[in-house]
């Protein structure tokens, strides 16, 4: 992609620290578009087709986002850490007066606010572990200033049996990050779905109220997958405030490692960054995910060919209309109805791309 012209052209900008990506974007009359990233965050962008080749910073936040660098934020060694270049670059677009990370983890948030010019004065740090002052922000009672800006990075999902990072009650089981003993109050430790959804809805209804009026929360969340079983935390969690903004933010992990999945498997290369902004002090605009089943056997909803489909489904796709008529019997729908000879037959001649006959067989069509 890149000819000795391009190179000789980037060279300058190569020589002037460790780059850890380079993208190159063929936008046809539009120019050749390169992107350098350095092992610090900094990122350049230049037209390669420009004859005055110049690069120039590329600044600012879209609704992808994307690290290749891990800056100088954080550790690496604290499992689930994440990047503070995200936490640099929210901050410098926000500009908050006042900032907060309620479960700082390894202290990436400290670090980028210290950097950033932030001090005690106008940030409030802590997270369950006793180190950062034990505090349980699914509990009743906070204690903190209002802030304007409240970055909240929790534990994941995490399905049992599966490797992905836990916090608490590093001396229980030998995982974990700190604690001789797991706090029942750490969501990384939470298994049962429902459990897990009260504690992170719960944390976020804690947080939003610790906002001040026009203030943001700022949700980094990612999905889970295990054993073919998914938990999407964004799908499934309730929203207090405003959605103001989602931002996708890419992971990057290892070509390598996506190659050994096959079958149906597509590897989860994304998070979610999601602003909830508080508009105002009274009002609470809430979005409720609530989860619940509905059987077509006894729904008086359903349509009569969602009803024939579900049926067919169930019998391996194909039926004899007495057999069939039978079931059609027993649904709520059928029940006080004396002509399902009759209703059959109008279902066949409404959906013939759904379902077609074949001798004495009701069947479930197929694409023709
Ligand atoms: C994903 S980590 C945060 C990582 C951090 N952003 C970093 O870059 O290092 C989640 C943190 O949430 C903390 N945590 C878990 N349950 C908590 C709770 N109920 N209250 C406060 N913090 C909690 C864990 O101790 C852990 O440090």
């Amino acid at each position: 992609m890149l000819n000795q012209t391009d190179l000789s052209k980037l060279a300058p900008y190569l020589a002037k620290g460790k780059v850890v990506n380079i993208e190159v974007k063929d936008r046809g009359r539009k120019g050749r578009e390169v992107l350098l990233e350095y092992d610090n965050g900094d990122k350049l962008v230049g037209d390669l087709n420009q004859a005055n080749f110049q690069m120039r910073p590329l600044k600012g936040l879209t609704s992808i986002a994307s690290y290749f660098a891990r800056g100088k934020y954080g550790s690496n060694a604290w499992r689930g850490n994440c990047s503070g270049l995200l936490i640099r670059d929210l901050l410098e677009h926000y500009k908050p007066d006042t900032f907060g990370d309620l479960a700082v983890g390894s202290g990436t948030s400290i670090e980028v606010a210290q950097d950033l010019g932030y001090d005690s004065s106008n940030t409030v740090f802590s997270d369950l572990n006793p180190k950062y002052g034990g505090v349980d922000i699914s509990g009743p009672d906070l204690d903190f200033p209002l802030l304007d800006f409240i970055f909240f990075h929790p534990p994941y999902y995490v399905f049992p049996g599966s490797s992905m990072p836990v916090y608490s009650g590093k001396g229980a089981d030998g995982r974990g990050m700190w604690g001789d003993e797991v706090n029942p109050h750490d969501g990384s430790r939470i298994s049962d779905q429902g459990e897990f959804k009260r504690w992170f809805d719960t944390c976020n209804a804690n947080l939003y109220k610790l906002l001040r009026k026009g203030g943001r929360l700022a949700i980094l969340m990612g999905d889970s997958r295990y054993r073919g079983q998914y938990y999407s935390m964004f799908k499934n969690m309730d929203l207090f405030g405003e959605l103001e903004q989602v931002i996708i933010k890419q992971q990057h992990n290892c070509l390598t490692d996506t190659i050994q999945y096959s079958g149906k498997f597509i590897p989860l290369e994304h998070e979610y960054l999601v602003i909830l902004r508080k508009k105002d002090p009274y009002i609470i605009p809430v979005q409720h995910v609530k989860f619940m089943q509905r059987d077509v056997r006894t729904s008086e909803k359903m349509t009569w060919a969602a009803v024939l489909s579900m049926i067919l489904e169930a019998h391996g796709g194909r039926m004899k209309s007495a057999e069939l008529e039978g079931e059609m019997s027993k649904h709520p729908k059928g029940k006080a109805n004396n002509h399902l000879a009759e209703k059959l037959r109008q279902e066949l001649q409404r959906h013939p791309r759904m379902f077609r006959r074949d001798g004495a067989d009701i069947c479930l069509a197929r694409p023709a």
